[in-house]
């Protein structure tokens, strides 16, 4: 276990708990006090904050489209960014965009695309919160190899509208290799979404945020479960953003892209954000909250209606998921809004948003404990149910078809984790014993959070394909410690 000596030493003093009512305070936890090459590092205090536009991902075009299919092509490849003004950032990147470009799809219509990786590491390709057959779930051990190997990935886009992300998922590289830039997005949309008169175009902003740490020299510093260092927040791939809106509504798509940081996302004025989704789109009704919480993997569809400031003010998004002894004048701070002019607006956000299927009778119920090694050591490792990841052992054997009840606990006392299930969209039904009947938990999810002693209880229903998909912890550095599991549905 880790000791109040060990932690006050990593700069965690007194680490504590829990959430409730959806204001999650993150923990963090001491690992190694190994030597660190501070002198190289960029101190993020120096970095200028709000000076850089926070550019929008460009939205990829299909090289072909044919009544059911759309087909397009990617590019893995090695590039250079200016993410702290003034520097010069290697990063790996989803065809030279970081955070890599947009693909715009429609439910009932197929999505065909050809990774070629360039990169000097096998990648794996996974569409997070995708609903796809095993062949093109993108699994750890599914690699495309380095050096110009290519594989070609089917979404069949049979779910209805929802958020979903790229990543890479090689395993023991999917942390680097996210870190270092391999991400993208994917936006389902469907009439259901459409017919709503949600703010659109552009009003409609899709955001990537996420941490990073930077040596003095522009480049990224990765090291596994480097917590304390990763100091410098970025918004669509620019440290600490300015973005101009028009006084009228947005919708804005947050994913945490982050390897281990939490957000809680604020206005720095406390004033209202209505949630509308989640992770497998739209919430029955929108959820008016000042704080919204999200782990890595996690998404937040937000409408924040600019109208209430005056033309010429500013805003910040900021960050309240500070631990403590973590510098909030850093990672507090996420994103300046600049109010520039008026704009009509025609947008709406109804009342009622979607209807959900009522949850199935649930047949198999099964218990799963998140663990991972306290000590502080290098040599940490995390496990699910007390095994760490074996790509060839099965850990769950599910009958097609079935429903099933997961209580999933995170048995740690300082660190805190997610829970993310390939293939499914789940529903949240109680948190700690305690049923969820409102705010982001009631919709679809795919993610969700642990903090350190909690329980969550989850329903799926496992259909559509039959094979083997992981289920793991989100923060990719304790995915990579092996907090990882097969499930094979037969
Ligand atoms: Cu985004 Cu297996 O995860
Ligand atoms: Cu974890």
């Amino acid at each position: 276990m880790i000791t109040r000596r060990t932690a006050l030493r990593a700069g965690v003093a007194g680490a504590s708990v829990i959430g409730t009512g959806g204001m999650l305070l993150p923990v963090v936890t001491a690992t190694a006090d190994e030597p660190r090459s501070a002198a190289a590092d960029l101190d993020p205090v120096g970095i200028a904050k709000f000076t850089q536009r926070m550019p929008l991902a460009p939205v990829l075009q299909p090289y072909l489209t044919t009544n059911t299919t759309s087909y397009y092509s990617m590019t893995l490849k090695e590039a250079t960014k200016e993410i702290v003004p003034g520097l010069n950032t290697p990063v790996r990147t989803f065809n030279g965009s970081f955070p890599g470009p947009v693909i715009k799809a429609e439910s009932g219509r197929r999505v065909v695309v050809k990774q070629t990786n360039t990169l000097s590491d096998p990648t794996s390709i996974h569409l997070h919160g995708g609903h796809v057959p095993q062949d093109s779930d993108g699994s750890p051990m599914d690699l495309i190899a380095a050096g110009g190997g290519t594989k070609t990935y089917t979404y069949p886009n049979t779910q209805p509208h929802a958020n979903l992300w790229f990543h890479d998922h090689a395993h023991h590289l999917e942390s680097e290799n996210v870190f270092r830039g391999l991400t993208a997005t994917y936006l389902l949309t469907d009439d259901v979404e459409r017919r709503l008169g949600l703010p659109s175009g552009a009003y409609d902003v899709p955001v990537q945020l996420r941490d990073a740490r930077f040596a003095q020299n522009g480049e990224l510093v990765y090291q596994m479960g480097d917590f304390q260092h990763r100091n410098v927040i970025l918004a669509n791939g620019k440290a600490w953003p300015f973005f101009e809106v028009a006084a009228r509504k947005y919708r804005f798509r947050f994913t945490n892209t982050a390897n281990m940081r939490f957000f809680d996302l604020r206005l720095a004025d406390d004033s209202e954000l209505v949630q509308i989704g989640t992770d497998g789109g739209l919430l029955t009704a929108p959820h008016r909250t000042n704080s919204v919480p999200i782990t890595p993997g996690e998404r937040a569809d937000i409408v924040i209606d600019f109208s209430r400031y005056p033309v010429g003010s500013t805003v910040e998004l900021v960050n309240k998921a500070a631990a403590p002894g973590e510098p909030v004048d850093l990672i507090g701070r996420v994103l300046q809004f600049r109010v520039t002019r008026t704009a009509s607006d025609d947008s709406v956000v109804p009342a009622a948003l979607r209807t959900l299927p009522p949850l199935a009778t649930a047949t198999v119920t099964r218990d799963i404990e998140l663990r991972m090694d306290e000590t502080g050591a290098p040599s940490d490792m995390a496990y699910i149910n007390g095994k760490t990841f074996d790509m060839d052992r099965i850990d769950t054997e599910i009958a097609y078809g079935a429903t099933e009840i997961w209580t999933v606990k995170n048995v740690n006392q300082f660190v805190p984790h997610n829970f993310h299930m390939h293939l499914v969209q789940f529903r949240v039904l109680e948190r700690n014993g305690a049923a969820v009947t409102a705010g982001a938990e009631t919709g679809l999810k795919d993610t969700v959070a642990l903090m350190p002693g909690e329980t969550v209880k989850l329903q799926a229903t496992f259909t559509g394909y039959r094979g083997t998909y992981v289920y793991h912890c989100h923060m990719f550095d304790h995915g990579a410690m092996g907090m990882m599991a097969n499930m094979r549905i037969a």
